[in-house]
Formats: structure tokens, sequence, C-alpha cells
């Protein structure tokens, strides 16, 4: 029985070796504002990702700090800092994964649109210079108005003449984690098995949680469905108003943004079924760009699901969301083409 022991953990070890170092492919993840309140954290949850096996850490300031700093955890990626625009070239060639959350947060009663003026103009830059050094990376769109930024960046690649719908991403995963987080503390069933959709998009009443769909079933009162709604909604704002003053959400955040990157490199990476909510170009209303389900495959987007059976509540929710959805997506087209 030790002969067997020794030959199964042998055995053992030669799986995971072939698994470590040839099955696994070489995916270079670039983080743009990569040591702000999200980026930091990100960057480190990006470094213990052991599907990543280079991490470009990009920043107007203070990366190579963080870089020298996450650089020496022990996990499979090497980390290059990269500060300044003339070195965005080098930060951003050969990525697979863009994620971007650079740009300035919310303070207490500013709403996502009063960041426009601010962070429409350095989506703009980092979206062009990515047109030019990687442009069949895929973009996760963190900096708000994301409803605003994701069709902002999507004009700039069509001027650059890289525009693949398939590979832009709002990421809306921080209203998934939150409504998965108040679901299960309302039904008291366990947060670790709730999945519930998130659609429309990622700011007040555009975020639009289905309930209704929501799993394992719980029978919650409509009062109840009512409240977590807006939780989910001011989610963004209840983490400003506790902050008070010193930015907007940060760590869950950058959870979230760790489990979509997570996510879009299994579909790079073959993995099947792989299904995340996101805002992306999108048919299934009568607007543009739309948060749904979406299948992530080896081009990015896959497959963008259906809403599935709506309540008369969120049925509701999705009429009143569309004109301030719609208006914030013209708003972004606009900006980018002036
Ligand atoms: P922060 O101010 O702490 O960090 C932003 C970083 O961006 C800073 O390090 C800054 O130097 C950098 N930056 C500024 N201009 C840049 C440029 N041109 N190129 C590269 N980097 C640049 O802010 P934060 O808390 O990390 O938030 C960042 C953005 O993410 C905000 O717009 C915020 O609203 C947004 N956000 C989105 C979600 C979401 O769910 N999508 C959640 C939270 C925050
Ligand atoms: C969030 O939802 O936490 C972010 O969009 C940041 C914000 O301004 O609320």
């Amino acid at each position: 029985s030790i002969l067997r022991s020794i030959k199964t953990s042998l055995v053992r070890g030669n799986q995971c070796r072939a698994f470590g170092s040839e099955a696994v492919p070489d995916r270079k993840v670039a983080v743009l504002g990569a040591a702000g309140g999200i980026g930091q954290p990100l960057a480190l949850l990006m470094k213990l990702n052991p599907l990543v096996s280079r991490l470009s850490l990009y920043d107007i300031a203070n990366t190579p700090g963080v870089a020298a700093d996450v650089g020496h955890i022990n996990t499979r990626s090497e980390v290059a800092g990269y500060m300044g625009e003339d070195q965005l070239g080098q930060a951003l060639e050969g990525s697979d994964i863009v994620i971007i959350p650079a740009g300035v947060p919310r303070k207490p009663g500013m709403t996502r649109d009063d960041l426009f003026n601010i962070n429409a103009g350095i989506v703009k830059n980092l979206c062009q210079a990515i047109a030019k050094y990687c442009p069949n990376a895929l973009v996760n769109m963190i900096s708000n108005p994301v409803n605003s930024t994701v069709p902002i960046a999507a004009e700039i690649f069509k001027k650059a003449g890289t525009y693949d719908e398939k590979k832009l991403f709002g990421v809306t995963t921080l209203d998934v984690v939150r409504a998965k987080t108040f679901y299960a503390g309302k039904a008291k069933v366990p947060v670790a098995g709730v999945n519930v959709p998130v659609v429309g998009g990622h700011a007040g009443i555009t975020i639009l949680p289905l309930f209704s769909q929501a799993t394992p079933k719980a029978n919650l009162s409509d009062e109840d469905i009512k409240a977590l709604t807006k939780r989910t909604q001011d989610g963004g704002t209840e983490v400003v108003e506790a902050k008070a003053g010193k930015g907007s959400a940060t760590l869950s955040m950058a959870y979230a943004g760790a489990i979509f990157a997570d996510a879009c490199l299994k579909g790079l990476n073959g993995v099947p079924d792989v299904v995340e909510c996101s805002f992306v170009q999108s048919t299934i209303t009568e607007l543009p760009f739309f948060a749904s389900k979406v299948r992530l495959g080896k081009n990015g987007v896959e497959e963008i699901l259906g809403l599935g059976p709506l309540s008369d509540f969120e049925k509701e929710g999705l009429e009143a969301l569309k004109p301030e959805l719609l208006s914030s997506i013209e708003k972004g087209i606009k900006f980018a083409n002036q």
C-alpha cells in the first residue's frame, strides 16, 4: 500500500506539471489605473490568478512601487510596472485582456454621470492606445460612468478600424456581487450557492436585478423584493456615503473585476459554459448596449443570452430604465465623435 500511495502521488504530480506548464497558455493582463484604489487590490488578485503569465501595471503615477510590491509574491505571473504616457505602449503590447479602472471616483452627492467630464477624456486616450498597441485584446471597462464609457470605447475603436463588439465589456459584476450578498441575507440561504442575474446598465435605476430568477428560490414578499432591488441599485452610493469623501467601492470592485477577468481568461482558454453578466453591444432590447448574461469564449462574447421571464415589477423597471440608459449611451457616442 505504501508503493501504491507513492505511485498515486507521482501520477498526480505529473498531471499537475502537465496542467501547470503545458495546458495553460500564456496570457498577458494589463491593468490601467493600477496604482489606484481599485487598481492596487485588483493587481493583487490578478497576481494570485494562475491563468495569468504576465501582469502589466500601468498608471500615470506610483506604479513602480505597486509593481515591486506585488511582484514579490511567489505566484506564476511576471509583473512589470509602467508609468506615464510614454510607457503606455509597452504596457499594452501583447495584452490578451486590458482592465481599465483609471479615472476619478465619486464623492457624496455626486452621480456617476458627474464623473463624465474627467473620465471620458481619460478613457478616450487609453482606448486610442489600445487600438494602436493591442487591438485584439478583450477590454474590461470599469471606469465610470460605464453606461457612457463603453460606448466611447466602441466609437474610438470604430474610428481606428479595430472595433470588435465581441471584445468590449462594461464590468457590471459588482452589481451581481451585491445582489447575491443582499439576497442571501434576506432569504437566509448560504451565499456561496446564490445566483442573481443583473441586467440593464450600471447607474441607479439602470441597474435591474432579476430577483424573480434568483436561485435558490425563496418566498420573499413584494416589499422584500422592492427593498432588495433598491439596495442593489444604491449599493455604490451606500459605499460612497460610508467612505464620506474618501472615494467609492474599491475592495469589492477589485474582487468583482478579478472574477470578471478570470471568466474572460477561462473563455479565451476554451473552458465551456462560462457565463457572466456584462454591459455589451446588444440586440436583446432596442438599446445599442445593454447588460445581460453573456457566454464567454475564445473570441470574447460567444453568445448574448436573453432576459428570460420577467416579473411585472421587473418589466416596469426595464421600461423605466430605457430613457436614462439610452441618453447615457448617446452622450458617450456624441463625445467620442465631436
Ligand atoms: P482612484 O482615484 O483611487 O484611482 C484611479 C487611478 O487612475 C489613480 O491611480 C490615477 O492615477 C489613475 N489615472 C488617472 N488618469 C489616468 C490615466 N490617464 N491613465 C492611467 N491611469 C490614470 O479611483 P478608484 O476608486 O480606483 O476608481 C476608479 C474608477 O472606477 C472610477 O471612475 C470609479 O467610479 C470606477 N468604479 C467603477 C465600478 C464599477 O462597478 N464598474 C466600481 C467602483 C468604481
Ligand atoms: C459602484 O457601483 O460602487 C461604482 O460604480 C462606484 C460608484 O460611484 O458608485
